[in-house]
């Protein structure tokens, strides 16, 4: 079952901004899952829609099974959104902002469950501050916190993390994945390319309302990653017609001092290293220096938002 099955769902702002354009999407229950895309891709447009902060114009969705839009009170206490922006009323402390959302969800306040999130979200030290005097860093935990208050099925990430300095994030991340493995399903945006790589086992990449790609992560990087054997020479290197030509199946890129050369498959799954190596070595000598890169989410994501892709060989 899908913890959440999105179709057709549309966006336009009252000024005529598209901001979503017929986006399916499925979300499988107990995923980790990244929304992906560049500034005003409509990740926060969609996450708003689901959080009932923004009214979609066309499309559905089911949550768990239920219509999101028909059924949004029970839809409402499965769902622990942490919104992109952060907004506190200034006097109230931590543990009275997750008191307060515990009563907003109908609840009498989990004391164990909020002591249990201001510790793991390391937030306990500062119980005596009221929200105005917390860093960025730590409003922004708090809201995490206040996501999760109420123990919701699918969490759902806004940009948790911008802010955040790398080892909290870390620790961030291993309790979300804590979550994940006892079940929750996640669902979050990020910049962070490199940490939705390592985190998420599902990836929807969404550019201009429009969802490029969604499959799951292990999926996109077999079909769309691939990878480079570079090799560096201590002489200046430049390509004949002959070289290009011998070469041509690797897709050769030359810089002063260095070939990089794009390997394929095999019928067999291998690569195709070993025959790039000795092509190249044939036309220029053993190198001095040699290496295989394999791309990494962050180009496939460059390549599929027709970005620039970086040349890092
Ligand atoms: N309240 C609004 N009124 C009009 N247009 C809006 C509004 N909010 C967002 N937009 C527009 O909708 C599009 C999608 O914005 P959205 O905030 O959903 O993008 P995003 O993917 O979350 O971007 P970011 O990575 O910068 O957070 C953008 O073109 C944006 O300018
Ligand atoms: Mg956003």
């Amino acid at each position: 079952m899908s913890a959440l099955e999105i179709k057709g769902l549309s966006k336009v702002y009252s000024n005529g901004n598209v901001a979503l354009h017929d986006v399916s999407l499925s979300v499988p229950k107990g995923s980790f899952f990244a929304l992906l895309g560049p500034n005003g891709a409509g990740k926060s447009t969609l996450i708003n829609i689901l959080a009932d902060t923004v009214l979609a114009t066309g499309g559905s969705a089911r949550l768990f099974d239920q219509d999101l839009f028909a059924e949004r009170n029970w839809c409402k206490r499965q769902i622990g959104v942490v919104p992109q922006e952060v907004a506190f009323d200034p006097f109230f402390t931590p543990r009275e902002v997750l008191a307060i959302t515990s009563g907003l969800f109908g609840s009498k306040p989990d004391d164990a469950w909020i002591d249990h999130l201001l510790d793991r979200l390391e937030l306990t030290a500062h119980v005596g501050k009221n929200t105005r005097q917390l860093s960025g860093g730590m409003r922004r935990r708090l809201l995490v916190a206040q996501a999760l208050v109420h123990k919701p099925k699918l969490v759902i990430l806004d940009e948790p993390t911008a802010g955040v300095d790398v080892e909290l994030r870390r620790r961030l991340w291993g309790f979300m994945r804590e979550l994940n493995a006892a079940g929750t399903t996640i669902l979050l945006t990020t910049h962070y390319l490199d940490e939705a790589e390592e985190l998420c086992d599902h990836v929807a990449i969404i550019d201009q309302g429009k969802v490029v790609t969604a499959q799951p992560m292990a999926d996109l990087m077999q079909q769309v990653a691939s990878s480079y054997l570079w090799m560096n020479y201590d002489k200046p290197l430049s390509l004949s017609e002959a070289d290009t030509l011998a070469l041509t199946d690797f897709k050769p890129r030359v810089s002063d001092t260095g070939v990089c050369l794009q390997l394929g498959k095999l019928e067999n799954g291998q690569s195709t290293f070993h025959t790039a190596y000795e092509a190249a070595v044939a036309r220029f000598g053993p190198p001095q220096d040699a290496g295989v890169r394999s791309e990494d989410l962050e180009d496939v994501f460059l390549r599929l938002t027709k970005k620039e892709i970086r040349e890092r060989t």
